[in-house]
């Protein structure tokens, strides 16, 4: 059970709520001031994941990406290191670059409007005057560039002058994910969804399984807990009795969590196409899922035979773009056995249906009596979520 969760509010023998605790304000959800002050205090502060290593893999390719209002210009220069940029010219600030992605046509960056020069390590090299004013340094006049840093083949950017430390944003180890062989996995299948709702809508749906009898039909056969509104063993008020109990029933995956008996991963019928990845030990298969989350970019679910990626931007304070990344080893995509349908099928449906649950609470969030909403004992993990955001919110 998390430290932090050890207060008044929390039972102390089981993960769940024991008090009624008021959600967030209504209006954090659809107030655009709110909405600019989450962008500075939480989305410019923390590491947001852009893109995947093997997007970038020659000097001179580069992706332009936007967080928030903030938009930026990944690329790798001409020694192989990936940077970030401001996609933003140091002279009266114009875009530099207006595609999405590509390979730069020379060693330069040069900007569209006036000709400034940068080379790809951001260094001004030339600007377009005669001769240069008084007082102006060129090397004054590089482009901003922002932190980033590869993890396992995922590339994140952190706006904030001192970032903070990377580890610091997940909420496991890292060496959680050290048995599968992220940093060689290839991308199998992605899709992109708009959701009209506002970021933390997501992921308040993401630490509750209240919603999955109703939503998620499909999901709660092949992860059974679920059906019971629970995420975990410990979230059974009764748990360490089951845990005690000789009766069988208890050993079960209704009551033990993960996948459905006969099942190894989440796909259609609950079975694999592909290989299993070969360090996982005894309990990653049995859980079938493993998850690791970095707040407020993305989750990663890594199951037996392969690795799903979940990531958000927000575009407003009631519109947030999801992307979900599907990845597997590279011998898998060539084995004719594999079924990506399989996988992609299954998982898409229970995505789309957090997503329209999402925007179905957006909708109702306005309503003039409304100031808040309530949380009920299964979600105690949203507690923890909101008490993030208020950390996050409070630094100076
Ligand atoms: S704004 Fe870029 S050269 Fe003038
Ligand atoms: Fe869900």
């Amino acid at each position: 059970m998390n430290a932090e969760l050890q207060t008044p509010a929390m039972s102390q023998t089981h993960n769940g709520l024991i008090k009624a605790v008021p959600g967030l304000p209504a209006s954090d959800y659809y107030d655009p001031a709110r909405y600019e002050l989450e962008l500075a205090k939480i989305w410019y502060r923390n590491w947001i994941y852009v893109a995947r290593t093997s997007e970038l893999t020659s000097p001179r390719d580069f992706k332009t990406v936007e967080i928030g209002s903030q938009r930026l210009i990944l690329l790798r220069d001409e020694s192989g290191e990936l940077r970030a940029f401001h996609n933003t010219c140091r002279h009266r600030g114009a875009a530099l670059c207006t595609d999405t992605s590509g390979r730069l046509a020379s060693s330069h960056l040069i900007c569209p409007y006036h000709s400034w020069s940068y080379s790809l390590k951001g260094e001004l090299l030339r600007t377009s005057s005669k001769t240069l004013p008084e007082g102006f340094d060129r090397k004054d006049w590089s482009l901003y560039s922002v932190a980033l840093r590869e993890w396992n083949g995922f590339v994140f950017v952190n706006l904030a002058v001192d970032p903070p430390p990377f580890e610091a944003g997940f909420d496991a180890p890292l060496s959680r994910l050290d048995n599968w062989p992220m940093r060689d996995l290839v991308i199998a299948h992605s899709f992109t969804k708009t959701m009209n709702c506002n970021w933390k809508v997501f992921w308040e749906n993401y630490n509750e399984c209240l919603h999955c009898p109703t939503v998620h039909p499909s999901l709660c056969q092949l992860v059974p807990i679920f059906s019971r509104a629970l995420m975990d063993e410990q979230d059974d008020p009764q748990w360490q009795a089951h845990a005690a109990s000789d009766d069988p029933k208890y050993q079960d995956p209704r009551y033990k969590g993960g996948l459905r008996n006969g099942a190894v991963t989440w796909s259609r019928d609950g079975q694999s196409t592909a290989e299993h990845f070969p360090k996982l030990t005894p309990e990653d298969r049995k859980l079938g899922h493993v998850y690791v989350t970095a707040l407020p970019t993305m989750f990663v679910a890594a199951h037996v035979d392969y690795v799903r990626v979940v990531r958000l931007r927000p575009l407003g304070p009631e519109q947030t773009e999801l992307c979900v990344e599907f990845f597997v080893a590279p011998e898998t995509l060539k084995n004719p056995q594999f079924d990506l349908s399989a996988i992609v099928e299954f998982t898409s449906v229970v995505m789309l249906e957090d997503a329209a649950v999402a925007e179905l609470n957006q909708r109702g969030l306005r309503a003039l009596p409304h100031e808040r909403g309530v949380l009920m004992p299964e979600e105690w993990a949203l507690l923890n979520f909101h008490r993030w955001v208020a950390t996050e919110m409070a630094r100076a």
